[in-house]
């Protein structure tokens, strides 16, 4: 990554609490840096302002829209990949991220294949507009290889972090138990 300020993901409110505390900066944040994503398996190469969110660089610099901007304040869970198999909000993750390996919901189906997650969202009517699904998505296979898929209320409170404007709560609870079996077998 030429002159970019950092190689690791760089969640936005560290990085203003240590430029408050008066902590180096690399270099202008206004000034464009070069940075290599790996997304969904493949290496993308980006120019691109150094504070751009890993959900602006999907969307705007890499065209995959699947995942989607709610609130952009972290609070509504539509923006939610994988990272390094660990669920984050990229809206509020900078995109200084080599190495790190991004997973959205296009790189979930393989063929002609949908992934189990969102088969069992197909099978329980577990969407509406859809709005919120691809981030309910990620969050599910989360949930689910961390362990906290086993029992409703655990679905619903390791799920809490995603918002539905629909309501299809109960169905996205009831597609988190169908698929939680076939991910946990690997
Ligand atoms: S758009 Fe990121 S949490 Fe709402
Ligand atoms: S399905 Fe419409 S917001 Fe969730």
């Amino acid at each position: 990554m030429a002159g970019a300020a950092g190689s690791a993901l760089v969640p936005i409110t560290a990085r203003a609490a240590a430029q408050e505390a008066g902590a180096p900066s690399a270099q202008d944040p206004g000034l464009p840096v070069d940075v290599t994503l790996h997304v969904n398996g493949k290496d993308k190469r980006l120019h691109i302002d150094a504070r751009t969110t890993v959900l602006d660089a999907l969307r705007e610099h890499l065209k995959l829209t699947g995942s989607k901007k709610g609130c952009d304040h972290g609070q509504c869970g539509a923006c939610t990949v994988l990272i390094n198999d660990r669920r984050v909000v990229s809206c509020l993750t900078l995109a200084l991220a080599e190495g790190q390996e991004i997973t959205t919901i296009e790189g979930l189906a393989t063929d002609d294949h949908l992934h189990p997650m969102q088969q069992a969202f197909v099978d329980n009517d577990a969407f509406q507009c859809g709005y919120c699904t691809p981030g309910q998505i990620m969050s599910a296979i989360a949930c689910v290889k961390e362990g906290h898929a086993g029992s409703d209320a655990d679905i619903r409170e390791y799920m809490s972090g995603n918002i539905c404007r629909c309501a299809a709560y109960p169905n996205i609870v009831a597609a988190v138990k169908q698929a939680a079996p076939e991910i946990m077998k690997g």
